[in-house]
């Protein structure tokens, strides 16, 4: 099994999804110690925004880090994304990493009935963490990454929720308690491939 783990927060180890997919992959890593993860720390080593250079393939450096990207998201068979929420959605570096790995023809394509997605089979797991609670208003985040991963064909997505951090320390102590409870519901995940 092939584990694709990525983290985005800028928050270093204060952040709460950098702890929850910790988590998670340990979780994963326990039930099958066969998987083999691949790391991505998108704020550590931020993937520049991609340019017009990079969709002409006119730069050898933005072509590597595009089929790195591309390749690295395919081979995967789950993928594990630490999201915080930054000004009601994800952060710009997931933004860019995302940028890369939606890509016609390979993941997937636009069809005379509508788009299809060319990279099912995967199962996400998002830990999604924020300052606030989310409501009915100003959720761009869990839609978001629900509809884009849907577009490439991926229906198993779960999520692990942390929200109200910033209210109190107390509150964001008992929202990582549920948050760490929650990780047991969402992995492990069925086996893909041994
Ligand atoms: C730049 C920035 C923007 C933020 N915007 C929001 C926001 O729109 N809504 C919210 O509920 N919390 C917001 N927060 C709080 C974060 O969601 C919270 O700190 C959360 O713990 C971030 O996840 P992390 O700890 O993994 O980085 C923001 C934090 C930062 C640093």
């Amino acid at each position: 099994m092939q584990v694709l783990h990525i983290d985005s927060s800028i928050l270093g180890e204060s952040s709460a999804s950098r702890a929850l997919t910790r988590e998670i992959v340990g979780r994963l890593k326990e039930q099958h110690p066969e998987a083999q993860v691949t790391y991505l720390d998108l704020a550590a080593e931020a993937l520049p925004h991609l340019s017009g250079k990079s969709l002409a393939r006119s730069d050898e450096l933005e072509a590597a880090r595009n089929a790195t990207a591309l390749s690295e998201f395919q081979a995967a068979d789950v993928l594990v994304i630490g999201a915080p929420i930054y000004n009601f959605s994800i952060p710009s570096q997931l933004k860019a990493w995302i940028d890369r790995i939606s890509v016609a023809g390979e993941t997937f394509r636009y069809t005379a009935s509508g788009p299809q997605g060319l990279a099912g089979g995967k199962q996400v797991i998002v830990a999604m963490a924020r300052g606030g609670v989310s409501g009915p208003q100003g959720e761009f985040g869990e839609s978001y990454l629900r509809f884009l991963f849907a577009f490439l064909g991926i229906e198993d997505v779960r999520f692990v929720r942390a929200e109200g951090l910033s209210i109190s320390p107390e509150h964001r102590a008992a929202s990582l308690a549920q948050a760490r409870a929650a990780i047991a519901a969402v992995a492990p995940v069925q086996a893909l491939a041994a």
